[in-house]
C-alpha cells in the first residue's frame, strides 16, 4: 500500500483535533485516499504545553524544518504570518503540497503563494481559512467556474457571532460574552482579529479573489468591527425588528470590484438573522446559478478540522491515485434503512 508522510505545524484548537482525526480514522482515510496517512510529526512551539487531545508524545517536536523536509504533504496551523508564511514556502519549493486554515497569510500572499505552488507542481488548500467547516471555497473556484459570480455575502466570523448573538438573545456585556467565545475556542489567538472585523475582511478578501478571479487583498477591504456596537444599540436594533450581524460583503459590479465588511442591520424575517452562535452563512449569486446559500459551524475545533481533512484527502488522492476513484471507495456494503421522518 502506498504511504504519505504528513507532517502537522501546530497543535491549537484545530490542530489537535487534525491530529486526532488522522490517528483515530487512518483507515477510513487510507480507504479513501488511497495511500496510508503517516502523521510523521508535529511541530509546536513548546513541546510541554497542554493540548486539547491526548497524543503520543513522540510525535511532538520544536524543528518544523526537518518536518517539512521529509514530507509528502504538510498541514500549517499555526495562524499569523510569521514563520508559517516560510514554512509553507519552503514545502512547497520541495515540492510537496500544502493544506493551511491560515486567512491572514493566504489573504496577504495568496497570489505569491499559488504561483510558487504551480512553479513546483505542488497543491496549495486552503478550504478551512473560510467560514469553518462549510464548504465553500471549492464550490466557488470548481463548481461555479462555468459561472459568472456577482455577489458573495454573508456571516463569516464566529466569534463576533457569538458575541452580538449572545448580546442580542441575553442582553449579555461584550466583554464577557468575548470570553466565553474564547474559552470554546472561537476566537483567534488574538481576539482583536476578530472583533476589529479583520478576521472577516481577510476571509472576504480571499472570498472575492476566488470568485471574481482576482487578488483582493486584506488592506482592500473597507473593515470596521464591532468594538463600537452597545448593548444599547443591540436593544434598539431588537425593539425596531432588527437584528445586528457583521456582514462581509463583495461585489463585483460593471465599475469594478468592492469588498467590505460592517455591523448592519438584519431584518428578523431575513435569513441571515437566524444564525446563531458561532455559525456562518455565505449567499453566492451567480449569473446563472441564481441565488445559492451555504450554512453551518463556523468556527471551533472539530468543524474546523473537518474542513482541513476535506483537503488532506483531496491532496492525498491526486497525489497517490493521479486520476481516478481512489482505493475500496466503490465496494462499501451498503445497509438500506427504511425512510424517516425529519
Ligand atoms: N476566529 C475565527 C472565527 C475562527 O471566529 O470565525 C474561524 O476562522
Amino acid at each position: 500500500e502506498k504511504s504519505l508522510k504528513v507532517a502537522l505545524l501546530g497543535c491549537g484548537t484545530v490542530g489537535a483535533q487534525v491530529a486526532r482525526i488522522l490517528l483515530e480514522d487512518a483507515a477510513a482515510l487510507a480507504d479513501r485516499s488511497g495511500a496510508a496517512l503517516e502523521l510523521t510529526g508535529i511541530a509546536v512551539r513548546n513541546t510541554a504545553s497542554e493540548r486539547d487531545v491526548q497524543l503520543p508524545a513522540e510525535l511532538f517536536t520544536t524543528d518544523a524544518n526537518s518536518l517539512i523536509d521529509q514530507a509528502d504533504v504538510v498541514i500549517e496551523l499555526l495562524g499569523g504570518l510569521h514563520p508559517a508564511g516560510d514554512y509553507i514556502a519552503r514545502a512547497l519549493k520541495r515540492g510537496a503540497s500544502v493544506i493551511t486554515g491560515n486567512k491572514a497569510l493566504i489573504a496577504a500572499q495568496g497570489a505569491q503563494l499559488n504561483q510558487l505552488a504551480a512553479e513546483h507542481g505542488a497543491q496549495l488548500r486552503y478550504e478551512a481559512a473560510v467560514a469553518g467547516a462549510i464548504p465553500i471555497l471549492r464550490p466557488i473556484a470548481d463548481s461555479l467556474a462555468g459561472d459568472h459570480i456577482t455577489k458573495v455575502m454573508g456571516i463569516v466570523n464566529g466569534t463576533t457571532n457569538f458575541i452580538l448573538d449572545a448580546m442580542d438573545s441575553t442582553g449579555a456585556a461584550f466583554d464577557d460574552v468575548l470570553a466565553q467565545a474564547q474559552a470554546l475556542g472561537y476566537a483567534e489567538a488574538d481576539p482583536t482579529a476578530d472583533v476589529g472585523g479583520h478576521d472577516a475582511a481577510a476571509k472576504a478578501a480571499i472570498l472575492a479573489s476566488l470568485a471574481f478571479h482576482t487578488t483582493v487583498s486584506s488592506d482592500q477591504v473597507h473593515t470596521e468591527g464591532i468594538t463600537e456596537v452597545s448593548a444599547q444599540d443591540v436593544a434598539a436594533a431588537a425593539e425596531a425588528g432588527y437584528v445586528i450581524k457583521l456582514l462581509a460583503i463583495a461585489e463585483h459590479a460593471e465599475a469594478g470590484v468592492s469588498v467590505r465588511v460592517y455591523p448592519s442591520l438584519i431584518k428578523r424575517s431575513h435569513p441571515l438573522a437566524s444564525v446563531r452562535g458561532a455559525f456562518n452563512a455565505v449567499f453566492v449569486e451567480a449569473e446563472n446559478a441564481g441565488d445559492l446559500m451555504f450554512y453551518g459551524a463556523g468556527a471551533g475545533g472539530n468543524p474546523t478540522a473537518s474542513a482541513v481533512m476535506g483537503d488532506v484527502v483531496a491532496v492525498a488522492r491526486q497525489l497517490a491515485a493521479g486520476a481516478g476513484l481512489p482505493n475500496g471507495s466503490a465496494d462499501q456494503p451498503v445497509n438500506l434503512l427504511d425512510f424517516e421522518q425529519i
